[in-house]
């Protein structure tokens, strides 16, 4: 059980009854004559009637367009943060894209080598990385370790000893920026399980540590990563500032500045582009005195994935309690998207037979958990004839919804599916009830 974080507190949000904002769905939506979505072409309804619901709907395209988008604005690259969504399709359509990936623990990295894509083309973070996850990691020639401890550096040079290899790491520091984004994804703070330190003087032990004649590691570049779904653009401008004058003198080829760039979820958010985003960076790393040569380099993960996506449910019942509100229970909930429980998250719901009409009446849309916390949609606009049965979107799920999914109450976890071009795959399929018992013993 999750404590209760009570989701329903609090006062609601300024009620709007507008449709759906376009901007919130993929970039390959349509809404046809009769109000019906379409992503890439493909009916959403149709496919739903297919492979049932709950689903996750990505569309391809837009992820492709995303991930060259991020691979043109950054000098150094980008690599592609694979916890806000993971599976061999999309390790695959990264790849192919020309970005690399960023997994951060063993199963991440299993899963992105299962999928052919090569160890070079891989960059390993985690706080507390085993040996194991190291050894996997130089002996498959991951392209850059980014080192985080002390601890991971006695580690690190057993395994790099042992095997003969000198891997190359970059180093992780937190800057002291207190990005402005919720706390439990905030990460560039002094006060941080991750990295190395600036003001702690731990980021210049970690480096004569590394510089040692002895240490069988080439450090390669600084990694700054300072939290996640930040809008301010500011914040990076911040980070970068505060790391040029521990970067300048140790004449590195790279500074990447991590993930992070925040995306729309609801009406009336906006958020800078990714090349927006690139540019602040590099013309605040200008600023600090670093100059063309440095390979600058990022990974974002939400910024990719996050708004290619939607999640189909159907709506089970509909529960109105006079002057207190009005349920709509559908048939995933926290299972498939935890955030709004872990962070308060706001989500926008609306209907694919109607995505396009006004959304007068206000629910709460609610999973099928036996938790009251597991609320999708607190103050939902949905149009005034929604009836059970009714199929009902969230959009922008494509980031830490599937990555983030459990099996909580056994509920099975949600297939996957890409679509394009008219047509569908499912890329990752629906768990069945003998997939949860598939490891009792
Ligand atoms: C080291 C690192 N890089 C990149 C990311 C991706 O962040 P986002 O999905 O916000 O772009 C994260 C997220 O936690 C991270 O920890």
């Amino acid at each position: 059980m999750l404590p209760d974080p009570d989701p329903l507190a609090g006062n609601p949000p300024p009620l709007d009854h507008s449709p759906l904002p376009r901007g919130l769905l993929p970039d390959g939506a349509e809404i046809g004559g009769g109000g019906r979505l379409s992503i890439a072409g493909v009916d959403i309804l149709d496919l739903v009637a297919e492979v049932g619901t709950p689903v996750f709907v990505y569309d391809e395209e837009h992820l492709r367009r995303r991930c060259r988008q991020a691979v043109g604005a950054w000098s150094g690259g980008a690599a592609y943060a694979s916890k806000a969504f993971l599976c061999r399709a999309m390790a695959t359509l990264v790849h192919e894209e020309g970005m690399s990936i960023d997994v951060s623990t063993g199963g991440e990295m299993h899963v992105a080598l299962a999928a052919g894509v090569p160890g070079e083309r891989l960059v390993l973070h985690g706080n507390n990385k085993s040996e194991a996850e190291l050894a996997r990691a130089v002996d498959a020639g991951v392209g850059r370790i980014v080192v985080d401890s002390l601890d991971e550096i006695d580690r690190l040079e057993r395994v790099a000893a042992a095997a003969g290899r000198r891997p190359r790491v970059m180093l992780r520091v937190t800057p002291g920026i207190e990005a402005h984004t919720h706390e439990y994804v905030m990460t560039g703070q002094d006060d941080s399980k991750f990295g190395f330190g600036l003001a702690s003087g731990g980021a210049a032990e970690a480096v004569a540590r590394l510089r040692d004649r002895d240490c069988p590691v080439e450090l390669t570049g600084v990694h700054a990563h300072i939290g996640s779904q930040i809008f301010s653009l500011d914040s990076f401008e911040k980070a970068v500032a505060a790391l040029g004058d521990f970067f300048l003198p140790l004449d590195l080829p790279e500074l990447c500045i991590g993930g992070g760039l925040g995306v729309a979820y609801v009406a009336g958010e906006s958020a800078p582009t990714i090349a927006e985003w690139a540019a602040a960076v590099r013309e605040a790393a200008a600023a600090a005195g670093i100059g063309p040569e440095v390979l600058l380099s990022a990974e974002p993960g939400r910024a990719i994935v996050a708004s290619a996506a939607i999640t189909c449910y159907t709506v089970g019942t509909i529960k109105h309690i006079p002057e207190v509100r009005t349920y709509v229970s559908v048939d995933g909930g926290m299972s498939d998207n935890p955030r709004p429980v872990l962070y308060g998250s706001g989500y926008e719901a609306f209907l694919p037979r109607a995505a396009g009409a006004v959304r007068p009446r206000t629910v709460t849309v609610v999973g099928k958990h036996c938790e009251s916390g597991d609320v999708i949609v607190r103050d939902a606009q949905l149009p005034d004839d929604l009836v059970v049965g009714d199929v009902l979107a969230t959009p922008v799920t494509g980031a830490y919804g599937h990555s983030m999914a459990s099996t909580y109450n056994k509920v099975p976890r949600a297939p996957v599916v890409f679509v394009r071009e008219g047509t569908s795959r499912v890329v990752v399929r629906r768990e069945t009830f003998d997939d949860l018992l598939s490891l009792d013993l």
